[in-house]
């Protein structure tokens, strides 16, 4: 396993020696530093080095320590996507990566000898994450840590989901969600919600360069080369997003494509499909403002590349883990974009916390 191994001057010692203990056992060690016990080193300075190359895939597990083992806890846990566990006993070692996932192992070099050290550390590095409770719990982190980010764009799990941060995007989802919103407000709110994520969507559209007269001379400037898209609202939902796609990007042709969900399979069913011809060509976005089990976004996906569908991507309001799976692994290539990522689905295969039922609050038919 790739291991990233990061000390203040505190723990440069205790750093040195787990390096030779964790290669013996066959693992590959990289060393974040500091490279001398003899100079002071700030914590945080090689906490965030080593927690850094964990949140982004570089290392799959992180070793940290200093003194008492709590400034770099403190450090490793403000970087998001890290699940940093300070452990002085093998039990609680295993057991923060059981219940906690823990990708970042801390010790403290004042704290805990060296042999318990590495016997923490071998627990630690042979215990895996359980299921059930301890991942919804899990997830509950992630997920407060995906909404309350301020980045604007935040990639999570291999790339395939792209949550949207836009403050303008959180604060009108905020009020979607509120169960006492009018249909009328829900429905311009989501087509404006629609309208940033495609404003954000669109952010690396190919330019090309331009010749313009202003009324002073002429200029160059640019248009966007030759894209050829098309929004694919899931019906009917789906719906609910399409004008406001259009305001920002008027010349993307639409097609529709009618899936609904059957209430005691949960499964969905097809009834309509149109598509533009030359569906083959385009850049295309489905789009449905839930993605609760992942059941009709990825049919309709299935279906779209059956008609000649190639470069798709998915965009929904909100999403919940288990829809992100299901088409992840249904469709490895379709990049996800939603303005949040929730807890879970509950028994209903409604998203929770979510809005609600997006399309009779839309049409108001509840
Ligand atoms: C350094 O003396 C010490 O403060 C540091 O290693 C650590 O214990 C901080 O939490």
């Amino acid at each position: 396993m790739e291991i990233v191994i990061g000390s203040d001057h505190a723990g440069f010692g205790m750093k040195e020696d787990l390096k030779r203990f964790l290669s013996d056992l066959g693992h590959s060690v990289d060393d974040a530093g500091t490279f001398s016990g003899e100079q002071s080193a700030d914590y945080p300075d090689w906490g965030l080095k080593g927690a850094l190359k964990v949140a982004s895939g570089k290392a799959e597990r992180g070793i940290l320590i200093c003194g008492t083992g709590i400034g770099m806890s403190i450090t490793a846990n403000k970087v998001r996507g890290v699940f940093a566990a300070l452990c002085a006993d093998e039990s609680t070692a295993r057991l923060s990566r059981e219940h906690n996932g823990a990708n970042v192992l801390v010790l403290g070099s004042r704290t805990t000898g060296a042999a318990l050290a590495r016997s923490i550390t071998k627990a630690w590095l042979d215990a895996e994450p359980e299921g059930g409770r301890h991942l919804s719990r899990r997830r509950k982190i992630t997920s407060w840590e995906a909404q309350t980010c301020r980045e604007n764009v935040e990639t999570t799990e291999n790339g395939r989901v792209i949550v949207i941060k836009h403050p303008l995007i959180q604060h009108k989802l905020s009020i979607v969600r509120d169960k006492n919103t009018s249909v009328k407000d829900f429905r311009d709110l989501l087509q404006e919600i629609a309208g940033l994520m495609a404003y954000e969507i669109s952010r690396n559209l190919p330019l090309e360069e331009t010749d313009v007269e202003t009324p002073v001379c002429s200029a160059r400037g640019f248009s966007i080369s030759g894209k050829k898209l098309a929004v694919v609202p899931v019906l009917r939902a789906g719906l609910g997003m399409v004008e406001g796609i259009l305001r920002i990007i008027p010349n993307a042709k639409v097609g529709h494509i009618g899936l609904y969900r059957d209430p005691n399979t949960l499964q969905p069913v097809d009834y309509y499909c149109k598509l533009p011809n030359d569906i083959g060509e385009r850049d295309i976005f489905i789009v449905d403002p839930m993605l609760a089990t992942g059941g009709s976004a990825s049919a309709a996906i299935t279906h779209v590349k059956r008609l000649g569908g190639r470069r798709i991507s998915l965009v929904s309001l909100i999403s919940a883990p288990e829809g992100v799976d299901k088409v992840s692994s249904d469709h490895p290539e379709v990049a996800i974009f939603t303005a949040a990522l929730d807890e879970r689905l509950n028994d209903h295969g409604y998203i929770v916390p979510g809005l609600g039922d997006a399309g009779d609050r839309l049409f108001g038919t509840k």
